[in-house]
C-alpha cells in the first residue's frame, strides 16, 4: 500500500512523512511511484486484448518525474498545449503516441504538432480543421487529425468538469461530424486519423461511457460505408476516483463496456485518462499554523491554501484529510482553512477530524491529480515542493520556488 500507518505513522511507501516534512519543509506534494506504476499498469492489463494507447492526460499532473515514470512503462500522453507537448516528448514520450486535444489551439501550437508529426490532433471545429490543413500545406506535409465529436451525452458528473453535452464548448456538433469528415477527406493537408471524444471527469457511473461510445461505433460504422476508413477511436479520459465514499468502476469493468461497443470494429483504441492514473498517488502535506474556537465553531489553519489545491474552493470536492500522527483521540467538528485573504480558502468544513495541536502535520488526500497542476503564487506564495518516493527513496522531483524564482521576468517600467 502506498500511504499506510506504521506505528500510528502515516508513510508514503517507506519515507516518513515527518521526515520529508523536516527535508523540505511544508506545504509539500508527496508521490509514490508505486501507485501510479500501479495505476497505470490496471489500464494496461485492462486493455490488453486491444492494439491500444494508453495516452495519459499531462494536464492532471506534468511532473517530469510523474511523466518519465510512466514513458518507461510505455505510456502515451494527452497534450493540450504545446507546453504540454514538450514536457511529455522531454520525458521521452515518442510523438506517435502524442495526442493533442482543445478547442483553442494556436496556430504556432498546431505548426509545432504538424512537425512533429504527433499520432492525433484532435480538432474541435470546422475552422480548426481548415487552419489545420492550411498550415500543414504551407508545411508541406499532412497531419494526422481525428475529429472531436461531441456526443451530446450527460455524464453525471460535476458541472464544472462535465464535457459532452450539447451546449458545452467541447467537440464537433454530432450533426456536423459527417458532412465536416467528407470535406476532411478531400483536404490535401489532412490525413483522417480518428475520432475521439471526452465526456467529462471523475465519472463514477459506466452509462455514459456506454452511450457516447455506442455512438461513436455507429459514427465509425456509417463513415467505413462512405469509405472513410479511420485507424484511431480516442476514448477521452474521466474515470472517477475515490475522493471519500465513491465506488469508482474498475478498469477491467470500463474495458468491457469498450469491448461490447466496440469490440469488433477492430480499431487502435486510445484513452485519456489522468485523474485515475495520478489522483490516488499523491497527498499534499501540511503543518498546522494554529487551533482557534470562535463561538461553536472550530478552526484548524493550515500552511497549504486554496492557490496550492483550489479543487475545494473551485469544485466544493471532498479530499480525505488525516493526521500524520495518529493518536485515536475522540474526533472533534472542525473546519481545516488555509491563509489565503478568501473566505473559499476552505480544505474542509464541518469536518469530523481527530483534534491536532500547532505544529502538528495533516496530509490532504488524492491530491495527486489536478494539485500542483492547478496551483499558482497567489498571494505570492512559492510554489511547493513535490516529493516522489520509490520503496525507502525519495526525490525531490521539484524544490520550492524561491522569490528571486517569483520574480524573474519581472520588469520595472523605465518611467519609474
Ligand atoms: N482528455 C480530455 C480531452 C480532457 O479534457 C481531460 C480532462 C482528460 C482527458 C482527463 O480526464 P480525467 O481522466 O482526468 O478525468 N480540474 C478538474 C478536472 C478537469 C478535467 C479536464 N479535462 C478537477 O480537479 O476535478
Amino acid at each position: 500500500m502506498c500511504f499506510t500507518y506504521h506505528n500510528e505513522e502515516l508513510f508514503a511507501e517507506g519515507v516518513s512523512l515527518h521526515k520529508l516534512a523536516e527535508e523540505v519543509g511544508t506545504p509539500f506534494y508527496c508521490y509514490s511511484s508505486g501507485k501510479l506504476a500501479g495505476n497505470f499498469q490496471a489500464y494496461q492489463n485492462a486493455l490488453g486484448n486491444f492494439n491500444h494507447t494508453v495516452c495519459y492526460s499531462v494536464k492532471a499532473n506534468p511532473n517530469l518525474g510523474v511523466l518519465k515514470t510512466l514513458a518507461q512503462l510505455g505510456s502515451g500522453a494527452d497534450v493540450v498545449s504545446a507546453g504540454e507537448m514538450y514536457v511529455a516528448l522531454k520525458a521521452g514520450i515518442p510523438a506517435d503516441k502524442i495526442v493533442f486535444s482543445g478547442v483553442g489551439k494556436t496556430k504556432e501550437e498546431l505548426e509545432e504538432a504538424i512537425k512533429t508529426q504527433i499520432l492525433q490532433i484532435n480538432a474541435e471545429s470546422i475552422a480548426e480543421v481548415e487552419t489545420i490543413n492550411r498550415l500543414a500545406i504551407d508545411l508541406g506535409l499532412k497531419a494526422n487529425v481525428a475529429l472531436r465529436v461531441n456526443p451530446d451525452v450527460d455524464a453525471l458528473t460535476h458541472v464544472k468538469i462535465s464535457t459532452g453535452k450539447q451546449g458545452d464548448k467541447f467537440g464537433v456538433d454530432w450533426d456536423d461530424a459527417l458532412p465536416l469528415y467528407r470535406a476532411a477527406a478531400r483536404m490535401p493537408g489532412i490525413r483522417l486519423a480518428g475520432i475521439a471524444v471526452h465526456i467529462g471527469s471523475q465519472l463514477l457511473d459506466l452509462q455514459p461511457f456506454r452511450l457516447a461510445f455506442t455512438k461513436i461505433a455507429q459514427m465509425v460504422r456509417e463513415l467505413e460505408k462512405e469509405g472513410i476508413v479511420l485507424q484511431n477511436i480516442d476514448l477521452g479520459g474521466g474515470l472517477g476516483i475515490n475522493y471519500n465514499v465513491e465506488l469508482p468502476p474498475t478498469c477491467e469493468a470500463y474495458a468491457e463496456v469498450v469491448r461490447e461497443t466496440l469490440g469488433d470494429l477492430n480499431k487502435h483504441i486510445i484513452v485519456e485518462p489522468g485523474r485515475s492514473i495520478t489522483g490516488n498517488m499523491g497527498i499534499l502535506v501540511t503543518q498546522v499554523l494554529y487551533t482557534k474556537q470562535m463561538g461553536e465553531k472550530n478552526f484548524i489553519i493550515v500552511d497549504a491554501g486554496m492557490n496550492d489545491l483550489v479543487r475545494p474552493a473551485m469544485y466544493e470536492a471532498w479530499h480525505t484529510i488525516l493526521p500524520v500522527e495518529r493518536r485515536g483521540i475522540a474526533p472533534i467538528i472542525a473546519d481545516v482553512v488555509g491563509p489565503i485573504c478568501e473566505s473559499s480558502d476552505v480544505f474542509a468544513k464541518d469536518r469530523i477530524i481527530e483534534p491536532v495541536q500547532q505544529g502538528e502535520l495533516l496530509a490532504i488526500m488524492c491530491a495527486g491529480a489536478y494539485g500542483a497542476a492547478m496551483s499558482s503564487i497567489y498571494n505570492f506564495r512559492p510554489l511547493v515542493p513535490e516529493v516522489m518516493v520509490h520503496g525507502e527513496e525519495f526525490c525531490v522531483v521539484r524544490r520550492r520556488t524561491s522569490y528571486e524564482e517569483m520574480l524573474s521576468g519581472q520588469h520595472v517600467p523605465q518611467w519609474i
